[in-house]
């Protein structure tokens, strides 16, 4: 457990930290991990506010998450909540204020709130003590709600949360929210920057890009836990990838929609044509000087690479012609996850020229792949994640018309 002065300095600490951190999914793994340390807490949840609703977005659970294989991640399913007296987060949201409440499943008679048991009855869990805190931004407007449960003893037995837990948790979550705030907005210009371009539906491009970016943290996770990858290394990558990911085929900008909107096959000459989206993407992104950019650069210019060396764009001689594809590990290893995320990605979905496959087609093409198309460690990693990547394609679906 922290001490008192830990907990302060923790504090003072933090809101640098994650103002460096810029991924909205990271920024939640990270508030919820610095969140229950600091009250120790067994168990939390993180809801975003989307208009009168809140979605459960994101969550952490000690217990039920020693009880998984090593390397394996707690699965759960998003759920929205209204606003309003039915639920904690609800209520807290509506009233703005923080509950302390002692025993979730014995709520005290006149609470004008009720616990909704949804998740431990799906898991097994009983939530007993509860801390909400509603998550307001500077500008006074609510984000969110950071749940967080179970506060232990030092013995690990659940007790109530203090009033001095209350405190922190107030201190704590304004600077979350600052951090969610800009987060969501760094999220929203990408997102924003690919629809002007007007590539493609946009109905399908946010859903895409959310689900590739957040389906190559995954299998990066994966592959670089196996690898012995230190931790800090793997924080600072993932949050690099993801947004890098998202703008894997902002190149495609350069396509006339004659042929990116083509409701039938290409022919050779407009293929040669749509593969110039990689090098058209590369170009937006050099001679800039973040490490966003180098890994966006990286991920447009490598995500139709191949394993085998038979991918796009290659290696090309002063005058732009390809001299040979980039083989093995000389495709850069952003290029080689996006590459799966993005296959997998467009086999499962419709797309102007196609229809969604059945999961079980597209994953025998992944597997097929290995060594060919693919780097076989890396579908690996796909394959080992693949409970956390279907829950990413729950939580970004298409959107019908
Ligand atoms: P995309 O739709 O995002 O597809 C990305 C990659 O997924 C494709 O890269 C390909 O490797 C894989 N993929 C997509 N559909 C299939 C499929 O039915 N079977 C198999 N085995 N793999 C599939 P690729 O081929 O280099 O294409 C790059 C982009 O070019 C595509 O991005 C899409 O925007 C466009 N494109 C490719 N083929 C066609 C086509 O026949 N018609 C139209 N309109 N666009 C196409
Ligand atoms: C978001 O990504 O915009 C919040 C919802 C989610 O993460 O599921
Ligand atoms: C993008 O990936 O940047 C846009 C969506 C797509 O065309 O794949
Ligand atoms: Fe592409
Ligand atoms: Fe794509």
């Amino acid at each position: 457990m922290l001490t008192e002065k830990e907990k302060l300095e923790g504090l003072v600490n933090l809101g640098v930290e994650l103002n460096h951190l810029k991924d909205l999914d990271i920024l939640m793994e990270r508030i919820l991990r610095e969140a229950r340390r600091f009250v120790n807490a067994d168990a939390g949840s993180i809801y975003l506010r989307d208009g009168e609703k809140l979605i459960f977005s994101y969550t952490q659970n000690d217990s039920l998450e020693r009880k998984l294989p090593p390397g394996a991640k707690l699965i759960y399913s998003t759920f929205t909540l209204p606003i309003g007296h039915d639920s904690v987060a609800g209520f807290c949201a509506a009233a703005g204020e923080v509950l302390n409440i002692p025993d979730v499943y014995n709520l005290a008679g006149r609470a004008p709130y009720s616990f909704g048991r949804r998740f431990d009855e799906k898991t097994g869990y009983r939530s007993r003590s509860m801390l909400a805190v509603p998550l307001i931004t500077v500008r006074n407007e609510l984000i969110g709600v950071l749940q967080i449960i179970n506060a232990q003893d030092d013995s690990l037995r659940i007790v109530p949360f203090t009033a001095m837990d209350e405190k922190i948790m107030l201190h704590f979550a304004a600077t979350a929210a600052v951090a969610l705030d800009r987060a969501r907005l760094t999220r929203n210009i990408i997102l924003r920057t690919i629809r002007m371009a007007g590539m493609r539906d946009p109905k399908e491009t946010g859903a895409h890009v959310n689900r590739v970016a957040a389906y190559a943290v995954e299998i990066y996770d994966r592959w670089a836990v196996m690898k012995g990858v230190p931790r800090a290394e793997i924080e600072a990558k993932r949050d690099v990838l993801r947004m890098a990911a998202m703008v894997h085929d902002v190149g495609k900008v350069a396509i006339s929609d004659s042929i990116l909107k083509k409701p039938g096959k290409l022919t050779p000459e407009e293929y040669e044509i749509m593969k110039q989206h990689t090098v058209f993407g590369a170009d937006l992104f050099r001679d800039k000087r973040s490490e966003f950019d180098d890994a966006a650069e990286d991920v447009s210019l490598n995500h139709h690479e191949c394993w085998d060396g038979s991918g796009y764009p290659g290696i090309l001689d002063d005058n732009g012609k390809r001299i040979r594809g980039r083989k093995g590990e000389e495709i850069s290893l952003f290029g080689r996850i996006v590459a799966i995320c993005d296959v997998y990605d467009a086999l499962v979905s419709r797309r102007v020229y196609k229809e969604a496959w059945e999961e079980s087609k597209a994953l025998q093409i992944m597997r097929e792949g290995s060594g060919k198309q693919f780097d076989p460690e890396l579908i690996d990693a796909f394959f080992d994640s693949l409970d956390s990547i279907r829950q990413v394609r729950e939580r970004y679906p298409e959107l019908c018309d």
